[in-house]
């Protein structure tokens, strides 16, 4: 059990302390995070991570590499470059965001000292469906929007990251896993805050935690577990996945936005084939009241 800050001794800061190891198992149970791995539950969302992994990974003047698959990976990238020489190997807006890189599409700088990527772009509904190439670089994940709902090798990352709003529970609670790699940077002068051996040596608890975020997001971890596991869920997303992917493919009413081997299991986006009756269609939609 982690000691509590300034008041070890306190029996309720100690049930706390207590509840919140207990909570962390689950997630190391579901997820099968190695032992020397730390879990951590941070504020700041999955937006802050796009910083604070650059400043806790790279030095001055070194350098990260990133996979642009989205928005998201597009504000991770701007973020780091406040750190760093952070810059993008592969950038696919220039076709929509319409699939996700292969091994072999891409090279990773001798140099850099880590490898990013977003497993799952949300608004584009393109996905990993192998574990990207990091040329041999520690790999950092933003897996916000599939955490939990597809399979993940933590121990093939140094860092993974989850706003919990999408996948695991309310807003305002953020998963952070982290390897032994990533806690060895010891890099010097990270504002408190930002800095992960703030939050490791305090449990997640430096300052006031969100107490009920991390309580639903065991809640979810639970019912999970419940459930059958990480397999039952990837099973259910698969086939609700499928379900929408087979009505898209049979009519040729609609058009998947994303490229086949690239699909998301966990958003599926499309469009009209005739774009010119979205307008329409938007609109009755809306007189419906489907919006947003
Ligand atoms: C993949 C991904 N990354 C980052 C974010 C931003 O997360 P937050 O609102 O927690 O900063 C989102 C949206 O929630 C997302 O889907």
């Amino acid at each position: 059990m982690r000691a509590v800050s300034g008041c070890s001794r306190c029996p309720t800061a100690a049930r706390r302390s207590r509840a919140s190891s207990t909570r962390r198992r689950r997630i190391r149970r579901v997820l099968s995070v190695p032992e020397d791995y730390e879990v951590l539950f941070l504020q700041g969302g999955a937006s802050t991570q796009f910083y604070m992994t650059a400043l806790n990974l790279m030095e001055e003047g070194q350098k990260a590499d990133f996979l642009v698959t989205g928005g998201w990976s597009q504000k991770a990238l701007e973020e780091a470059s406040r750190v760093g020489d952070a810059s993008s190997v592969w950038d696919d807006s220039d076709n929509g965001f319409r699939s996700v890189p292969q091994d072999g599409d891409y090279s990773i700088r001798k140099d850099a000292a880590y490898f990013h990527y977003t497993s799952n772009n949300t608004l584009y509904g393109t996905q990993f469906h192998h574990l990207p190439d990091s040329g041999g670089k520690p790999r950092v994940v933003d897996a916000s929007s599939d955490i939990c709902g597809v399979p993940l090798d933590v121990s093939a990352h140094d860092v993974i990251y989850a706003g919990a709003q999408k996948n695991l529970g309310p807003s305002g609670v953020t998963l952070v896993i982290l390897s032994p790699w990533a806690l060895s940077r010891g890099i010097q002068g990270i504002p408190t805050m930002l800095d992960y051996h703030t939050h490791v040596s305090k449990g997640s608890m430096f300052n006031t935690p969100n107490t009920f975020g991390i309580f639903v997001l065991d809640r979810v971890f639970a019912w999970i577990e419940r459930n059958g596991g990480l397999e039952g869920a990837i099973e259910r997303n698969r086939a609700k996945a499928a379900l929408l992917y087979n009505e898209l493919d049979r009519s040729d009413f609609w058009r998947p936005h994303a490229h086949g081997g690239s699909r998301s299991v966990m958003n599926v986006t499309w469009r009209l084939s005739d774009e010119d009756l979205e307008g329409a269609f938007l609109a009755e939609a809306a007189a419906s009241g489907l919006v947003g």
